[in-house]
């Protein structure tokens, strides 16, 4: 298998075959950052450019951090102190990022389809690092990539993924990925926010958190997204909480060994306890080790096909 994409902008494009791909060679890069030295020089001579334009902490130190693990030269922008304020269009400051001679540009954006937009219209290489309620690929490739490590394959796995899923790209990165890869998935949360459209795309819906997590191999919880929300889609973050939050007596429900997984950042009280944040089946803050090596093996893969 080749890759020969210059960008990744989500897994609904993603062959399994592609998705495979880039979990074993983050498997190799994950060895790298458990060494004395931690670089490679894979990324030598290459320049990367992170724009984040919504704000981000673990996304976008992940990948600063896999850049300067791949020897890569970095430069981080931030849209608040950017000529974005000054009436610039999205397209003319990539643009003009490009003609700087740049390799690879990670952006974050609040726009579904805003790095699509941007890959059509650059020679450089574009990674998504979360657009809208649309795709956050390299979230949903570490959530794969911990099922895969922790519990040996993803084909046949049930996954609960529990919350607002209406406005999550999380969500959907692990929909497009997961299915691709032979898993079950469920969708579960209040019915305003988990919509029955979503049987669709061969995902089951449900309303009920018992019946969401019963079986579930994992169950991945998400946050309530009140920034990408315009009603009010519960009465009360109270009772969000009592029916599908996940406390100590909800882990009595589920199988020993299941996964208690979430892409941060997380709200204690609200889409689980802090001693199930903090339990023994959570594997949460491996999820964000795992994120370095997958973030590593992206750009060296999208590096190795752009054309300069
Ligand atoms: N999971 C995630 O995308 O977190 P950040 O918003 O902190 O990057």
């Amino acid at each position: 298998m080749q890759w020969t994409r210059k960008d990744l902008l989500g897994l609904y494009d993603l062959s399994a075959e592609e998705i495979t791909l880039i979990l074993d060679t983050a498997e190799e890069f994950k060895k790298v950052s458990q060494r004395r030295v931690k670089k490679v020089p894979a990324l030598r001579g290459k320049t990367v450019v992170n724009f984040f334009v919504e704000p981000s902490t673990r996304t976008r130190v992940s990948f600063e951090l896999a850049e300067q693990r791949l020897s890569a030269d970095v430069v981080n922008m931030q849209a608040q102190a950017s000529s974005l304020l000054k009436g610039e269009t999205l397209l003319d400051t990539v643009r003009n990022i490009e003609a700087l001679q740049v390799d690879l540009v990670v952006m974050r954006h609040s726009a579904p389809g805003a790095q699509n937009f941007i890959a059509r219209n650059l020679g450089c290489g574009v990674v998504n690092a979360g657009d809208g309620a649309h795709e956050h690929p390299t979230q949903a490739l570490l959530d794969i990539f911990t099922m895969r490590e922790k519990l040996g394959s993803v084909k046949g796995l049930q996954v609960a993924i529990v919350g607002d899923i209406l406005h999550s790209r999380v969500a959907r990165s692990n929909i497009w990925g997961l299915l691709k890869l032979g898993a079950q998935v469920t969708v579960a949360g209040p019915a305003t926010l988990v919509p029955r459209e979503f049987e669709s795309i061969g995902v089951r819906v449900c309303h009920n958190l018992d019946e969401a997590i019963r079986n579930a191999d994992v169950v991945n919880l998400l946050r309530i997204q009140h920034e990408r929300q315009t009603a009010d889609f519960f009465p009360s973050i109270g009772e969000y909480s009592k029916f599908f939050g996940i406390r100590p007596d909800t882990m009595k429900k589920l199988k020993p060994e299941t996964l208690i997984m979430h892409p941060g950042p997380i709200n204690r009280g609200v889409e689980l306890a802090g001693e199930v944040a903090d339990g023994k089946n959570s594997v949460i803050l491996e999820q964000v080790t795992n994120g370095l090596a997958i973030r590593m093996a992206v750009l060296y893969l999208v590096a190795g096909c752009v054309q300069k």
